[in-house]
């Protein structure tokens, strides 16, 4: 079948893909998943939802409690494509900071617009009078960094439309966690529960923004997906606080203690990441049980990603795997 063009300029996701060759044997140290079951009120909530009928069609928009003014998408992917074919018209240039999440380049070619790769460092110089928004991601995949407010206002003085994916907003382990619209009440910032709450699967996600956004937002998914799944909705307004944030801090604290023994490696302020950089190959950590992400995927080459989303038990011993063989 002959496939358009717009599909055939994107690549597949590299995370994604990893994580279709890990088989029992494998520690998984690519995935960007929590381990923890999903917490019981939530789940309690959601049966309560499925057995009273809440199985219907429900507001595009999605629950009033659960919105606060913003639109409740299929998770932060889908309101990160959505938000992209909001802001983009062909054309369009979209600075990506490096090193990034693979999704945000192939999203701003599937609106038509020209992902250009830049160092958070030197942003200015990349904008051009096509520019038309920066997207950056706090706390980050891959390199775990936080944006502090200060970085923050210097975006926000480019000028330019700023789309904010916080997705890892409620792992910060350092200092706190500064949101986009807290310094640029206009920008677009996008969370999720999947990452929060362990309940990737439910597909929840907020996206907050300038009113005439929000609304153009809800007419674009009311033609798409129309409204988020409802009994997933009716769990998500069980969440509460932070449950999993105790848990990630040890074992970022072991992680980071293990891997800056064999890679220079700055230590993850927030997320669920360490991006070494190394010249290792994936496929030989693959080999001897250990399954991590290669920099490439991100842009950044010389680098693999490590995800401490297992236990301790499994990070230490992912990396007792991985001195035996450096040795
Ligand atoms: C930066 C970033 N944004 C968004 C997502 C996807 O989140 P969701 O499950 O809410 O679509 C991920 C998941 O890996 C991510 O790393």
């Amino acid at each position: 079948m002959k496939i358009s063009a717009r599909v055939e300029g994107i690549s597949e996701s590299g995370t994604v893909k990893m994580s279709s060759l890990i088989t029992e044997d494998i520690i998984d140290l690519a995935v960007g998943e929590l381990d923890f079951p999903t917490p019981l009120p939530i789940i309690n909530s959601t049966i309560e939802a499925l057995t009273s009928g809440k199985t219907r069609y429900s507001s595009v928009a999605g629950l009033d409690e659960l919105r606060d003014g913003g639109l409740v998408t299929n998770g932060a992917k889908q309101a990160l494509y959505m938000t992209l074919q909001t802001v983009c018209s062909l054309g369009d240039e979209v600075i990506v900071i490096l090193p990034y999440w693979p999704t945000f380049s192939e999203q701003v070619k599937l609106a038509g617009g020209t992902p250009v790769f830049a160092d958070i460092s030197d942003v200015k110089s990349s904008v051009t009078d096509k520019t038309r928004a920066i997207l950056i991601n706090t706390p980050n995949n891959p390199t775990g960094a936080v944006y502090s407010r200060k970085l923050l206002e210097e975006i926000a003085k480019l000028g330019l439309i700023v789309i904010s994916d916080e997705t890892y907003c409620a792992f910060v382990y350092e200092g706190n966690h500064v949101s986009m619209r807290d310094v640029l009440p206009e920008s677009i910032v996008i969370t999720s529960y999947s990452k929060t709450y362990s309940l990737a699967g439910y597909r929840v996600g907020i996206v907050k923004g300038p009113e005439d956004f929000i609304s153009s937002m809800i007419k674009l998914q009311g033609h798409c997906t129309g409204n988020v799944c409802t009994f997933a909705q009716q769990g998500a307004l069980a969440a509460k606080g932070k449950p999993f944030f105790e848990e990630m801090k040890e074992r970022r604290d072991v992680a980071y203690a293990r891997c800056s023994k064999l890679w220079p490696c700055e230590k993850p302020a927030g997320g669920f990441y360490l991006f070494p950089k190394t010249d290792v190959n994936v496929q030989d950590l693959l080999k001897i049980g250990v399954a991590v992400v290669a920099g490439e995927v991100f842009g950044a080459p010389g680098h693999i990603r490590i995800s401490f989303t297992q236990s301790v038990d499994k990070i230490n011993e992912a990396f007792d795997r991985i001195e035996k063989w450096l040795e």
